[in-house]
């Protein structure tokens, strides 16, 4: 498996002892370099996202082997998959995750069903893939819609059979296995366009869970602003105490094209430009993300008003100033705030003369 490849989460409970047994069993693929994820808080105060979690706790409970997740892009979905894994019987088993549009296709289908040795030229020695390193576990399909159509029917044989053959192999090795299916497109629309094989769409599709996008829960968007304070809080050794009420009406204003990852994203960068005691509208991104925001900036723009945001050039120098000061001159750690290499850093401060 190439590192970026699947994701192995090994369960809360048992982290160390699962880790050592995974990578045991594992043999070449599994990577001691994945993270581990404990089970993660997640915040619902709608009533629409409690009903979510109150589903997907049953679900998990229930001996149903296949759950087709649902949402758009930053909604929660790995959340939900993890929850799933974790509130299941198979919580001590791993938790394998994998992009299907993040691999090349031609790896695929390896990654996913492993190989005997010989299968083809590069084959020296037999390899597991990420089905059967997570017998008795949970793998999450991320993106299955992107999944290959000879790859959807070996998959939908997968399911109905709970056994499948590796690459190049004679032997029917069973499984038991719950897939995951997650998918930030309307899957139906897929099979419509001929993309995805209807046949497998109504096997994932038996019990199926949509998150629903922040915008069509604004109650929650003021919970996680906070609770992602008090995360950031902890990773950057910061005290703010929350979000100012004019930043409040900001992120309420805000429709949340991509969802709690964009939110999560604002609260980061605002606490890390934040000098007072809590967010506050200046330190939040300039929100113009949806395309209606963005003609009405074009249009302020060309009629030559003041434009609302700063160039690109001054907020990057401000940042990368704030993240020095910030680390009392310490690249290596400013570079780690801003999420970029330290090369990268070295470059840019060279650019903006300030290093
Ligand atoms: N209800 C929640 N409570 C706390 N954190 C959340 C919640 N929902 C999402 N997040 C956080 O938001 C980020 C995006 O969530 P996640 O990766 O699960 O989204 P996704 O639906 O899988 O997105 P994609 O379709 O792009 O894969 C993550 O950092 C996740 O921890
Ligand atoms: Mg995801």
């Amino acid at each position: 498996m190439t590192p970026s490849a699947g994701r192995l989460y090994p369960a809360a409970a048992v982290e160390t002892d699962i880790t050592t047994r995974t990578q045991n069993e594992a043999g070449q693929t599994a990577k001691a370099e994945q993270p581990i994820v404990a089970e993660q808080p997640i915040v619902k105060e709608s009533q629409a996202m409690r009903k979510v979690l109150r589903f997907a706790r049953r679900v998990a409970e229930s001996e149903a082997t296949t759950i087709l997740l649902e949402g758009e892009s930053g909604t929660g979905k790995d959340l939900v998959a993890q929850l799933i894994h974790h509130q299941s019987r198979r919580r001590a088993e791993p938790f394998i995750a994998i992009n299907c549009a993040a691999i090349p296709e031609t790896l695929l289908e390896s990654e996913l069903f492993g190989y005997e040795k010989g299968a083809f030229t590069d084959a020296r020695t037999q390899k597991r893939g990420v089905l059967e390193l997570a017998h008795r576990g949970t793998v999450l399909l991320d993106e299955v819609g992107e999944l290959p159509r000879v790859l959807q029917t070996k998959l939908l044989r997968v399911l109905e059979e709970q056994s499948f053959r590796r690459l190049g192999g004679l032997q029917e090795i069973q499984l038991d296995l719950r897939v995951v299916a997650a998918s930030n497109k309307n899957l139906r629309y897929a099979v419509a366009a001929g993309d995805f094989r209807q046949d497998l769409y109504f096997r994932l599709n038996v019990i199926s869970i949509t998150i629903p996008a922040l915008r069509d829960r604004p109650v929650d968007i003021l919970p996680l602003a906070n609770f992602f304070v008090e995360h950031f809080n902890r990773r950057f050794n910061r005290q703010l105490d929350g979000i100012s009420s004019g930043a409040a009406e900001v992120l309420l204003a805000h429709n949340w094209p991509g969802n709690v990852r964009e939110l999560r994203n604002a609260i980061e960068r605002a606490m890390i430009l934040e000098d007072s005691r809590f967010v506050t509208p200046g330190s939040l991104p300039p929100f113009a993300t949806t395309s209606s925001e963005m003609e009405g900036l074009s249009a302020e723009n060309n009629g030559g008003e003041s434009c609302a945001l700063t160039p690109l050039r001054e907020s990057e120098r401000n940042l990368l100033q704030q993240a020095i000061e910030r680390t009392d001159g310490n690249q290596t750690q400013a570079a780690k705030l801003l999420q970029i290499t330290r090369d990268t850093m070295r470059y840019k401060l060279k650019k903006h003369g300030l290093s």
